[in-house]
């Protein structure tokens, strides 16, 4: 056997190479420089907003974009249950409390109706609403169009969080694009990689200047140092911005071999009773993750019968994120459930899907699923 395939590593080669011996070889190396300008005038554009600003991770940028937005103690921020932990542990950063809602059975992403009758009902019990955390899950995007309107005229802002979603569209208007404020994720995992990084962008210029601020520490514009107020080390490097540069260049394509993954998949599972992808009908995924969701009843085995499967052959797959209203830190936090993040979780696989796999690899992985098909 070939060596172990995993669930999404990072796709780098030649061109990440060059760009970030370029960096060095320049002098920029600390920390900030023309690498890191361009990136962040490049996301942005690739957004579709005015502004952007490089930070550490999209945990950090999660994290401004909310203080920025002006969340703190005394606040709640509403957060879908089925996220990874750093939506929700952005908002106790802030002294905020996450308030958990579930999500649509279909798709994953926040259950739009139960949001709205989450915010009445937070209303009426005369809690503060700071924020609405709209998670793009797996690189499919919030139902928007149903969303900002509602948010709108609750008066309630908008934090995309966009971790997973860069190049992903909704109606023809790309992610990063929705929230009052949107956060991207460069981790190695994601669609594309900084290594480690994130990005906060908007169309509120003065916004994105006050999360630079509190980025760099909260240092004052005066030639000593000078601080009013508590700021964070939290500036993205121009090294890793180079890397991020090679890295954009080819989203597109590293989207297109994601998605002809994701279409393999769909082709090779349509057959099968009791099993469908999450999500499969929006198109205008960026493909991040492909999830498969198995009805044990009507396939007669179990996401976690694959899994196991297809780990003594050596493949990675991981359960959907567990819903942070099961999560034992957050055992306390108020949430609004229907049990469709909980179903998701007990019944989702991620399988691999990342854009680096080989030919030979994603052969290899069909080649797999299909014996155990067969052997049912
Ligand atoms: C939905 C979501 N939000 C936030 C993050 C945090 O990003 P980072 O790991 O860059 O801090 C991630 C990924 O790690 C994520 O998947």
């Amino acid at each position: 056997m070939a060596g172990r395939i995993f669930l999404s590593s990072p796709d780098v080669g030649t061109l990440e190479e060059s760009y970030l011996l370029d960096a060095l070889r320049s002098g920029w190396v600390a920390p900030v420089g023309p690498d890191l300008d361009a990136f962040e005038r490049e996301v942005a554009a690739r957004a579709g907003v005015a502004a952007a600003v490089g930070v550490s991770s999209g945990t950090a940028a999660l994290h401004l974009a909310l203080l920025a937005l002006g969340v703190g103690p005394g606040q709640v921020v509403v957060v879908p249950t089925l996220t990874f932990a750093a939506s929700a542990n952005a908002v106790v950063y802030t002294g905020a409390e996450p308030v958990f809602v579930d999500c649509d059975p279909e798709t994953g992403n926040l259950d739009v109706p139960l949001l709205l009758d989450t915010l009445d009902r937070l209303g009426g019990q005369g809690r503060r609403v700071g924020a609405v955390m709209a998670v793009d899950l797996f690189g499919g995007c919030v139902d928007y169009t149903a969303l900002l309107p509602a948010c709108a005229a609750a008066g309630v802002p908008v934090v995309e969080d966009a971790a997973e979603a860069l190049g992903a569209i909704h109606h023809e208007r790309p992610a990063g694009s929705f929230g009052r404020v949107a956060a991207f994720s460069f981790n190695g995992n994601k669609i594309m990689t900084t290594s480690g990084g994130g990005m906060i962008v908007s169309d509120d210029v003065g916004l994105i200047g006050r999360c630079r601020h509190l980025a760099t520490q909260a240092r004052e514009p005066v030639p000593h140092y000078e601080h009013v107020e508590i700021g964070y080390n939290y500036r993205l490097s121009n090294l890793l911005a180079a890397l991020g540069r090679a890295q954009l260049s080819r989203l597109d394509a590293m989207i297109a071999r994601r998605r002809r993954l994701r279409e393999r998949y769909a082709k090779l599972f349509a057959p099968v009773p009791g099993v469908r992808l999450l999500n499969e009908a929006d198109t205008g995924s960026n493909c991040w993750l492909t999830t498969v969701v198995v009805d044990p009843e009507g396939a007669g085995w179990s996401a976690t019968d694959l899994s196991r499967w297809l780990a003594s052959v050596d493949i990675e797959t991981r359960p959907v994120w567990k819903p942070m209203h099961l999560q034992p830190v957050f055992a306390r936090a108020t949430r609004f459930v229907t049990g469709a993040a909980q179903h998701l979780f007990a019944h989702g696989l991620n399988l691999p899907s990342g854009s680096a796999l080989t030919d030979a690899e994603v052969d290899r992985v069909e080649g797999a699923v299909v014996r155990f098909l067969e052997n049912r």
